[in-house]
């Protein structure tokens, strides 16, 4: 049994215990989207006609004024009948990849900084996505799913790359990506998703702010925009403790040195070297006198893409052009 849930002119059938975001995505339908968890409300949306389960909804997200109001998370409610909704937000430039369920097999696993693994995920077929979407992983044997980015480019959509860092006592880190996850294994994946990608509709330069493993879609943002466009301006910041959770640095050198406009600036927070130290949004300061024209994006912890927000808007960015991606450490 399924029901009908529209927004505007188009439709998909949605099962009754289905996510209406997973029902519009898997249908080729934008609805905006980012945690997928229920957390950050960017999938608010208006019911207009017919009535929907708010499920695991949290109250913080959605308070129950706003449920009175008609409002719903599009990642959580689940359609009682036939339904219509309303978007909150215009969609954004670019094209929609369907959401899909994913096989594929691990085909390396390398430790690349302290605690920090890049896996190599070679899929059955390939898989459409933009610069910056993530993935979500099943870890086997629990029912439970972790969040990773893609590293890789768009054009390599049949091998994805994941950074991944260790969480002590973490479900996906220490019990399996750290633990028992082995070359050849098989790995159940859904996506693409997320909002946080490469605005195709931008040529102008771009400040990239990563902190940690939020270099990963920023990796994959840089390099498709050098792609397309080789001399664009490109300065990517890379946030870290201390110089042995640095990771990728020769092949970012190597970027240097073959795209004119394309500049690496890696950050110790807690240590002093050769190289600069202190908060990559300190560093990104310094360095700018003004952000006019220019785009920014900003994948990290919470505190670091908030400070990045502040200082981006500081430097005079137009709020439109900065896109941000939070995460938490999930384990
Ligand atoms: Fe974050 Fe639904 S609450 S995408």
């Amino acid at each position: 049994m399924t029901f009908t849930v529209s927004v505007g002119t188009d439709s998909v059938d949605c099962r009754p215990d289905q996510p209406i975001l997973d029902a519009f995505l898997r249908g080729s339908v934008w609805m905006p989207n980012s945690c997928n968890q229920g957390t950050c409300g960017t999938c608010k949306l208006r019911v207009v006609s017919g009535s929907v389960d708010h499920g695991p909804s949290p109250k913080n997200t959605l308070s129950p004024a706003e449920r009175e109001q008609g409002f719903a998370l599009a990642c959580q409610a689940t359609p009682c009948s036939d339904t219509v909704v309303e978007r909150l937000d215009a969609a954004p430039a670019g094209d929609v990849h369907a959401l899909r369920d994913l096989v594929g097999t691990v085909s390396a696993i390398e430790d690349v900084a302290r605690d920090t693994r890049r896996v190599l995920v070679t899929l059955d077929s390939p898989l459409e996505f933009s610069a910056g979407q993530y993935v979500e992983l099943r870890v086997p044997g629990t029912g439970h799913g972790r969040q990773y980015s893609m590293a890789n480019t768009p054009g390599e959509s049949k091998q994805l790359e994941f950074h991944i860092r260790r969480q002590p006592g973490g479900l996906a880190t220490d019990g399996w990506v750290f633990g028992s996850m082995s070359v050849g294994e098989r790995v159940d994946m859904v996506g693409p998703l997320g909002d946080f990608r490469l605005d195709p509709e931008e040529a102008g330069p771009m400040i990239l702010l990563g902190g940690g493993t939020g270099l990963a879609p920023l990796k994959s943002i840089a390099r498709q925009a050098l792609t397309t466009q080789p001399d664009r301006a490109v300065h990517l910041y890379h946030g870290v403790r201390g110089e042995a959770d640095l990771y990728d640095v020769d092949l970012l050198r190597e970027w240097e040195r073959a795209h004119s406009g394309f500049r690496y600036v890696p950050c110790l927070s807690d240590e002093t070297w050769s190289g600069r130290s202190g908060y990559v949004t300190d560093a990104f300061v310094a360095d700018f006198d003004t952000c006019r024209g220019h785009s920014g994006y900003l994948c990290g912890p919470p505190a670091m893409v908030d400070a990045g927000i502040k200082a981006f808007k500081r430097r005079r960015m137009a709020p439109r052009r900065i896109f941000r991606e939070k995460f938490t450490p999930a384990g």
